[in-house]
């Protein structure tokens, strides 16, 4: 259905993209992963043709239809949730406001325009559109009374919803979906994955998100180092046969090594010598050639860096404070009589069901809505920040990350540019990155940006909702990193178990108005709360972790699987040289010489397309591919040692005989 051929994307120096190809099917479900700041983003603007391509050609089957769900904004104007969800095509929305017109007692055209109207809009899908649109809508989250306001009224995350309503109902061929679950909740997330389950037409979803992933895909393709490699298989399938591709790897580099240090030792010995020095050159472009092709040790995959973030100011033990506090949003009581206090140097997680209210709480404990009834109060010497996942709007586009970072100075006079770089680096901004205008900033790099910022001039109470949102591992450590160092209090909500049980110290439990605290860690608030059935719906889903310590298969032992064939072929080896030093020893050993020659550069073609084959992520769709080829190589690589080795000898002993003659 879509075919990109040899594509290419830079931003100035920067590559994103090298001669990128792959082939999608109407029935591909596929999963694009890579670290932030990848091209993921810029893939589908490519694809959808809102960003050029600098070479190569993106061709789409005659027919074919998209619908593009982005990471961060949609617009959003006056009509309502509903109209939205149901302007599938610009025609439709066209005929559908026409006959509303008709309907309301304005007049038609003409009779023939008001059949013709109500002909084609039926023809598009009618009143039925809008039927499909009230269960999608209700699917996502909104409730009846919401579909009838207009669509600026709701937060950003809502209008997203509404637009992915739209995708739904108008069912492309193909769905483009960047990060869509950044803006669900668990709910609505089970709804919307099981919904997709069952989509009639081809996917190709932008997630860090591997339970969702592993639900959905049939395939990943994962950018990473400019290149698109194409998996086959779930999200953990991906995993598995990545590390066996990692390992082998590393098995095909070091037999390389291997090779070298033996070419290489032949070059030592022999380059001096005025016969044998033509062979040893030719050697030696056999090294460079090999150095060429030879693969460079893989990158661990997390980048360890610890940097020492700025410390609040230490306030009095009690931080804050709430009693009596009521707060409700229309009929909705979320809290009736609410008392809570929180002492220096708590790092609280709040878990429990969705619409308990933990947001709530959360801006009310930061103040960011006014209290309906009781009070908050704030402990001497407090300062309360508030960080939320789609909060990023404060950032200013015009600047730079470093003039955004500078910019902190005014709430910390510490912040200089020295340590704005370390708390970037801190938040894996490499060295030029620093210059980048924040309006070209990917998902991910406008997250760590705002962390950074906030963890610049850290306030006492940080009070963080779903932080992790947008960012990939290594970037969720580098944010783990920070907190662990943060000495002033945290109270957090989130999804990502294992950034939990990183975090935080204590549980606090909400449900149903009320707050339960737990003293302990996640996994003793599991333990606690498992007679009480609370953990049900909360682990539903993060049963699948996150892929942070994928099981890693046992390295295996190539050298191990070939052994006996090498002895005999010493031994014929052995003889035919004794029987050609007894016959005709010169022209004997020269053509043994140039057989050896051969027999060497036969292995070598082989090796390499062997390597070639290891490379190639179709070999680990089938398990025993790989270790067949493998083992092979390893076969190979004795052989030709084997080879080598005789030819050295050989060559030695060529040398003597027509130094003899000479
Ligand atoms: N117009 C532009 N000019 C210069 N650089 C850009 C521009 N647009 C994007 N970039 C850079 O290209 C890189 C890739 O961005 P992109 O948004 O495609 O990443 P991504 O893989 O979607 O990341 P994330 O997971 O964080 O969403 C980023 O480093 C970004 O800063
Ligand atoms: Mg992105």
């Amino acid at each position: 259905m879509l075919t990109l051929a040899d594509v290419s994307k830079s931003y100035g120096p920067r590559t994103l993209f090298e001669d990128v190809s792959v082939f999608i099917k109407r029935e591909d479900r596929l999963g694009l992963v890579g670290p932030n700041g990848a091209g993921k983003t810029t893939l589908f603007n490519v694809i959808i043709g809102d960003e050029s391509v600098d070479s190569g050609t993106i061709t789409w089957e005659k027919g074919a239809s998209f619908g593009y769900l982005p990471q961060e904004t949609a617009p959003a104007g006056d009509e309502t949730v509903l109209d939205l969800a149901t302007a599938i095509t610009p025609e439709f929305a066209e005929l559908r406001d026409q006959l509303r017109i008709i309907e309301s007692g304005g007049s038609p055209a003409c009779m023939q325009g008001e059949f013709d109207a109500h002909h084609r809009f039926e023809e598009l899908g009618g009143y039925g559109i809008e039927t499909r649109a009230r269960i999608i809508l209700a699917g996502l989250g909104f409730g009846a009374a919401d579909f009838n306001r207009p669509a600026r009224t709701f937060s950003g995350g809502w209008v997203m919803r509404a637009h992915l309503a739209r995708l739904l109902v108008r069912e492309p061929a193909l769905l483009l979906l960047d990060e869509p679950t950044n803006h669900l909740d668990l709910e609505v997330l089970l709804w919307f994955q099981d919904y997709l389950s069952r989509y009639p037409g081809g996917l190709i979803i932008i997630s860090h998100d591997r339970a969702f992933l592993n639900t959905l895909c049939t395939g990943i393709l994962e950018l990473r180092d400019q290149t698109l490699y194409r998996w086959t298989g779930d999200y953990d399938d991906f995993l598995r046969q990545k590390e066996a591709h990692r390992e082998q790897q590393l098995s095909v580099r070091k037999n390389q090594q291997r090779e070298i240090a033996h070419l290489q030792r032949f070059v030592d010995r022999f380059g001096a010598k005025a016969s044998l020095a033509s062979r040893a050159k030719s050697k030696e472009k056999q090294i460079e050639r090999l150095k060429e092709v030879a693969i460079d040790a893989p990158e661990e995959d997390i980048r360890r860096i610890s940097f020492r973030f700025p410390q609040p100011p230490r306030p009095g033990l009690r931080v804050v404070a709430l009693k009596g506090v009521r707060q409700a949003y229309g009929e909705n009581v979320v809290y009736r009589n609410l008392s809570f206090h929180a002492e220096r140097g708590e790092r609280l997680v709040l878990v429990g069901p969705n619409g308990a209210g933990k947001s709530t709480l959360l801006k009310i404990l930061a103040g960011a809505i006014p209290i309906q009834a009781g009070t908050r109060e704030l402990g001497g010497n407090v300062t309360a920040g508030y960080f939320a996942q789609n909060r990023l709007d404060n950032l200013d586009a015009r600047r730079t990350v470093m003039e955004e970072a500078m910019e902190m100075r005014n709430t910390n006079p510490d912040v200089t540019e020295r340590l704005a770089r370390t708390v970037l680096g801190g938040f894996l901004f490499r060295k030029d990155d620093v210059f980048k205008r924040v309006s070209v900033l990917s998902g991910g790099e406008k997250s760590r940006l705002a962390l950074a910022r906030l963890l610049l001039a850290p306030p006492n109470l940080l009070l963080m909702d779903e932080p992790t949102t947008h960012l990939d591992i290594p970037s969720i450590d580098a944010l783990v990193n920070a907190l662990r160092q943060y000495q002033g209090t945290l109270i957090f909500i989130s999804h990502d178990v294992h950034f939990i049980r990183s975090v935080a110290k204590g549980v606090l439990h909400v449900a149903a108005g009320h707050l339960t605290p737990y003293a302990g860690n996640y996994d003793y608030f599991l333990e606690k709360s498992r007679a009480t059935g609370a953990r049900e719906a909360l682990t539903a889903r993060l049963a699948g972790e996150r892929p942070h310590h994928a099981a890693t298969t046992p390295p295996r032992r190539p050298a191990e699987a070939a052994r006996g064939g090498p002895k005999t072929k010493e031994q014929k080896r052995a003889e035919a040289e004794g029987r050609a030093s007894r016959s005709a020893p010169l022209r004997a050993i020269r053509a043994h010489v140039s057989a050896l020659e051969q027999a060497i550069a036969g292995l070598e073609a082989r090796q390499a397309e062997i390597t070639a084959q290891l490379e190639a992520p179709e070999t680990y769709s089938h398990p025993g591919i790989a270790q067949g080829l493998n083992r092979e190589l390893s076969t190979v690589v004795d052989q030709l040692q084997a080879a080598s080795a005789d030819w050295e000898r050989s060559a030695a002993k060529l040398e003597g005989l027509e130094g003899a003659q000479a």
